[in-house]
């Protein structure tokens, strides 16, 4: 069972910078640069603990897309990919407290090294429903990659197994995570500092 790596220490200097969407002001957290070296590093290390074997990647859409499009290109094994859709949270920021499956997987996991690939677990209720749905089709191992770990908000006993930046309690958006769907496509992880309701 891999346990949780350590990760890397956030460079608390934040530039805040003006967003080119909506005029909306944001705070760099986490720049492309670090976030690069970070999926890098975690590739690396999911490469290195199942060596010889083939990995099925499952990303949490939407917020997940991007990061396990980077994370699955450094990964030197043989893999494959599956997606999940849930709703938990609309177009608030904070969670309903319920999740509901959108989509299901196209294929069966039993017997594969399931990779669950999310974009950041918070609550911790996302995952741990999926945990629980996954766990009952068998494979042989199931493993979680989050890319940002907000643990001060967990409610559910969760952790993942390979984490790339542990954030504090702040909304973040960017690198595939969202505020009302927009802000996926900036390239650094962000605060938005005073958002529109
Ligand atoms: P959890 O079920 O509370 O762990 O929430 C997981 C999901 O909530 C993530 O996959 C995100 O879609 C969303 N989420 C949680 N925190 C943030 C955030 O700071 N920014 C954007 N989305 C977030
Ligand atoms: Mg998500």
């Amino acid at each position: 069972m891999a346990s949780a790596q350590p990760h890397a220490k956030l460079n608390l200097s934040r530039r805040t910078q003006p967003s080119v969407q909506s005029g909306e002001r944001m705070k760099i957290l986490l720049r492309r640069a670090a976030i690069r070296k970070r999926v890098l590093a975690v590739a690396r290390e999911i490469t290195r603990d199942f060596r010889g074997e083939r990995v099925h990647l499952i990303g949490v859409l939407k917020g997940a897309c991007i990061f396990l499009s980077d994370l699955i290109r450094e990964i030197n094994l043989e893999t494959s990919i599956d997606f999940m859709a849930v709703a938990s949270y609309g177009k608030r920021k904070e969670s309903s407290g319920q999740v509901r499956l959108n989509k299901d997987l196209d294929s069966s996991i039993a017997g594969l090294n399931v990779i669950l690939v999310e974009d950041i677990l918070d609550t911790g209720l996302t995952l741990s429903y999926l945990c629980r749905i996954l766990r009952q089709r068998r494979p042989k191992s199931l493993k979680i990659a989050a890319l940002l770990d907000k643990p001060s908000r967990r409610i559910k006993n969760i952790c993942a197994d390979y984490v790339g930046f542990t954030i504090p309690n702040e909304f973040v958006v960017g690198y595939g995570l969202d505020y009302g769907e927009r802000y996926r496509n900036l390239k650094d992880i962000c605060v938005i500092e005073a958002p529109r309701e």
